[in-house]
Parts: structure tokens; C-alpha cells; sequence
């Protein structure tokens, strides 16, 4: 399963790329509006896509069909390799089958239920994006959902690619790949918190505190034979 960094923030994206893990970054309005309300979101995602080799999805905020594909072709002037976020509207799945016509990358985001994603995948999307997060927080079991959209995918041995999006906290990664999401995009907190263990960190500082012993006992046992 690829790791995308889910964040608008330069400074995260800079970090997490540096770890060379990360396959790409997904964006959206709220991520954007969060870094600066007045963000330039042209310089903003060019300045992502500098950072960042691989896949970067940046959303459309039309809501009918014309506006979406004008603002594609916008996106694709900035940086043609881009892969254009729609919502999963019926004008949304109308903008993904006109792109897909030409091959341009989408990634169908706000879905919840298999339909959703049966529709969006139909439509010629790249990519569905599954909200966990959102199902739980309205008492769903979001692990549920992305399964059965992902035994939908290997039963019909579907082109689109799974993205695990809304990711809350560690365990929703781990449960994303065991159920066969092929990408999870994950908030820089949460990819950050993954990465640490108590344990890693005292294993490091008990190999670092022995390294130093030995050195100390090498330098005694140097004095010593100068001193015969
Ligand atoms: O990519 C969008 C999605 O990941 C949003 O997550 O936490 O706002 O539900 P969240």
C-alpha cells in the first residue's frame, strides 16, 4: 500500500518527503484554506508539486459539470501530470467520464458507500477516495465499508485505484492495508505518530550509552599500553 501525504502545508510535505516514503500528496479547499485563508492556491500547489515526484491531486470546488472541467484545464496548464480532484456528484462522474476521455488522472473524493465508488469507477476515475474517518464519526464502522468496496474490487478485478482518505490516527492505516486499500493519505500528525515507538527510541539510547562504554574502555586499555 502507497503512503500520500494528506496536508497543503509546505513544511509538512517538505519533512515527510525527506523520509522517502511518500508516493504523493492529496490537497483539498480546507486543507489549502487551513495554511492561509489567503493562500495563492496556484503558487501553493506548484510549490507542492517542486516538493513532491509523484502523484499530487488538487481539488475542484464547481459544483456542475462545465465549472469542473474548466477548472481541470486551469489545474493542467499549472502542471499537466496533475491529477484532478472531483466530488462525487452526478456532475462530478459526468466531469470524470470527459477527462477519462483524455486521459487525465482523477481521484473521486467524499466517498461512503460501495455504490459510490462502483459509480465513480465506472465513470473512468483513476482513483476513489474512501472517508473513513467521516463514517466513524458518525458511528459507522468505516473499516466495513472500505472492505466491502475492496472485495467488490478484487471479485470484478476493478482498474481504479483505493485511497484510503479521512485517516484518524495509526490504526486506521494498518486496517486500510489489511483491507486492501492500494493508497492511504494520512495527516502529517498521524504519519509522524505511526513512525515513533518508545521502544525504538530506548533502543537507540541504550546502543548509543554501550557504544560509549566501549569507547571509554578502548581509550583506557590506549593509555594503558602507552603508559608501559
Ligand atoms: O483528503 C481529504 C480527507 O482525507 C479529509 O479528512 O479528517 O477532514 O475527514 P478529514
Amino acid at each position: 500500500m502507497q503512503l500520500y501525504l494528506d496536508s497543503a502545508n509546505i513544511g509538512q510535505i517538505k519533512e515527510a518527503a525527506s523520509w522517502g516514503i511518500l508516493s504523493g500528496v492529496t490537497t483539498n479547499p480546507s486543507l489549502l484554506a487551513k495554511e492561509d485563508p489567503n493562500v495563492d492556491v496556484k503558487q501553493r500547489i506548484l510549490e507542492i508539486h517542486k516538493l513532491v515526484g509523484g502523484h499530487l491531486s488538487v481539488e475542484v470546488i464547481s459544483t456542475d459539470t462545465t465549472g469542473m472541467l474548466r477548472e481541470a484545464d486551469e489545474i493542467i496548464s499549472w502542471f499537466p501530470e496533475a491529477t484532478i480532484k472531483i466530488p462525487m456528484l452526478p456532475q462530478g462522474l459526468a466531469a470524470v467520464k470527459e477527462l477519462s476521455k483524455k486521459n487525465i488522472p482523477t481521484n473521486v473524493t467524499l466517498i461512503f458507500n460501495p455504490i459510490q465508488a462502483l459509480a465513480a469507477a465506472n465513470a473512468g476515475a483513476t482513483y476513489v477516495s474512501v472517508f473513513l474517518g467521516r463514517l466513524d464519526d458518525i458511528g459507522m464502522n468505516s473499516v466495513s465499508v472500505l472492505e466491502e468496496i475492496t472485495n467488490i474490487w478484487f471479485v470484478h478485478n476493478m482498474d481504479a485505484q483505493i485511497i484510503a482518505a479521512s485517516i484518524r490516527n495509526p490504526l486506521h492505516i494498518i486496517q486500510s492495508a489489511k483491507a486492501g486499500a492500494h493508497i492511504a493519505t494520512i495527516p502529517y500528525s498521524v504519519l509522524k505518530q505511526s513512525l515513533n515507538h518508545p521502544l525504538t527510541d530506548a533502543g537507540i539510547q541504550q546502543f548509543l550509552k554501550d557504544y560509549d562504554k566501549m569507547q571509554t574502555e578502548i581509550q583506557k586499555i590506549m593509555v594503558d599500553d602507552t603508559d608501559k
